[in-house]
């Protein structure tokens, strides 16, 4: 129903939406897979509209077009965060991805953040092999990962890559977090992963306290577990940060930890103000930690899923890098050698979409949408899920077709893998991109030069995701086997 706001004396439309109920608003509606009912809704309504998602209104923002208008062109009026409960104790509302507090000191924040990551991007491997620490750690847990596949392949012939990617993923952001691996048995280690693994599973069940405020004064498990797990994780984060300021040395950055504090420690020279204090570098540990843990993990499980689904998919690239890079370990660099590569890679991430949304956003002041009157602190959901199945920019969106990423020549069409919306743009762009991108290349790579990926016999693979913040393939199971040094192996 499309209603008439009174604004500033002005009559101003407020965007149409469904009927709903009170108090549930139109949480009922939303059935087993949220994008998709809001991906019919559009027909309905178009690109912009407005539903109550229990007793809060929410703005779903649809197509190419209007997302750009709302991250890139109106960014600063849509960057803020939602007062939701879930998200509300992440570091005392101070958290770098979740806080409600949008501002100069949040862009500070973010500045710092990026800035230790770029430092830490330049720091020197150990080894003279690999172009920097981050291509180090990497490639020695790919290593791990390919001996566990082999292993528990000939133990069990079929397996659950889960754990071991899990395991993998985890140990990659301790490394990056505080420069420790971790033997994948080593008890404070299992421990970080369950208790990534339940705030995780505590934060995305939909927590009835974020649609029906009055819900977050009751002490219910289900709405307070978060805040227990987070401040189990929140206390081992910090015990690693306090070593990392008793044995700081600025010559020496071994990870995150030290890069944020080498920032923050030259900022102290110019001024106090500029800069983060112990628990804010915590804090924003923490948030890099979360950040770069389930999000890649989700992303290597679902693409060894398709590599089983399309054995020949998986042939085409083993025979790509087996013609440029034959046995070498790869290396970052090597993205501009293995197109077709990076290209399943970018039909990964639009295919099955895994973060359907962004992270919810906030309008910081009254502003317009599409000749829509959007009031101040407006919870808005992008729909990223609809933009990467858009007829209007994919050619038969449903297909799962790598090479519609290159051209003629067979080289990377940029300007097309950018239209792929998976780390959000603009303002509140995903900060771990760059280290995203390089990391999910190697394990890909480094897994197939090696290994070739079978579906179980008789197993039927489905890839509908079961939702959630991150969606997840269904549990399935794969068997890995060594391949015959440099031979492409399709059958
Ligand atoms: C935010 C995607 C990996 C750090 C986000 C957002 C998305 C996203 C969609 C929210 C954007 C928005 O709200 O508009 C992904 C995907 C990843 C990935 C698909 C892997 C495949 C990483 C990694 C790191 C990281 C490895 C850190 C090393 C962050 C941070 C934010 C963020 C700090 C919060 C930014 C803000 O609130 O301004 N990411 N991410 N991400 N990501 Fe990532």
């Amino acid at each position: 129903f499309v209603r008439a706001l009174r604004s500033k004396g002005r009559k101003q439309l407020s965007p149409p939406g469904p009927w709903s109920f009170p108090i549930i608003g139109n949480l009922l509606q939303l059935g087993e897979h949220p994008y998709l009912t809001l991906m019919e809704m559009r027909k309905k309504y178009g690109d912009v509209f407005l539903l109550k998602l229990g007793m809060v209104p929410v703005l779903v923002v649809n197509g190419m077009e209007m997302v750009k208008q709302v991250l890139l062109k109106d960014g600063e009026h849509f960057a803020g965060r939602p007062n939701m409960h879930t998200f509300s104790f992440l570091a005392e509302g101070k958290s770098l991805s979740f806080s409600v507090n949008y501002g100069e000191s949040w862009k500070l924040h973010k500045k710092i953040a990026s800035k230790a990551l770029r430092t830490l991007s330049n720091a020197e491997a150990k080894s003279s092999t690999c172009s920097c620490l981050l291509e180090e750690h990497v490639t020695e847990e790919v290593s791990e990962l390919v001996t566990v596949f082999v292993e528990l392949s000939s133990k069990n012939g079929g397996f659950d890559p889960r754990n071991a990617i899990t395991c993998a993923v985890a140990n990659v952001v301790c490394a990056l977090c505080f420069g420790k691996r971790y033997d994948h048995s080593d008890e404070e280690f299992l421990k970080i992963v369950k208790m990534n693994d339940d705030l995780l599973k505590a934060s995305s069940a939909a927590n009835p306290a974020d649609f029906i405020p009055c819900l977050r004064y009751l002490p219910l498990q289900i709405i307070n577990a978060p805040r227990e797990f987070y401040r189990a994780l929140n206390g081992f984060i910090a015990l690693h940060v306090q070593d990392h300021l008793a044995t700081y040395d600025k010559d020496r950055i071994r990870d995150i930890t030290d890069a944020l504090i080498n920032v923050c420690h030259n900022k102290y020279a110019a001024t106090k103000t500029d800069t983060l204090n112990d628990s804010e570098i915590i804090s924003t540990v923490n948030d890099l930690f979360g950040a770069g843990f389930e999000t890649v993990s989700t992303c290597l499980y679902w693409s060894f899923l398709y590599l089983i689904h399309y054995p020949e998919i998986q042939a085409k690239i083993q025979e790509e890098i087996d013609g440029n890079i034959g046995l070498k370990p790869p290396r970052f660099e090597d993205r501009k050698i293995l197109p077709y590569t990076e290209a399943f890679i970018s039909e990964v991430f639009r295919h099955a979409s895994f973060l359907p949304f962004t992270i919810p956003h906030c309008t910081t002041a009254d502003t317009t949408l599409n000749g829509y009157f959007i009031p101040r602190k407006t919870c808005t959901f992008i729909n990223m899920y609809q933009v990467n199945h858009d007829e209007t920019i994919w050619d038969n969106p449903s297909l799962f077709r790598p090479d519609r990423f290159l051209n003629e020549n067979r080289e990377l069409n940029k300007s097309l893998v950018e239209k792929v919306l998976i780390f959000g743009m603009g303002i509140r762009k995903c900060l771990g991109e760059d280290v995203a991108r390089n990391e999910i290349f190697i394990f890909i790579t480094a897994v197939l030069q090696q290994l070739k990926l079978k579906k179980c016999p008789r197993a039927k693979l489905d890839l509908t995701p079961t939702y959630g913040l991150v969606m997840r393939p269904k549990p399935y199971q794969l068997e890995a086997e060594l391949r015959s040094s440099g031979s492409s192996s399709a059958q």
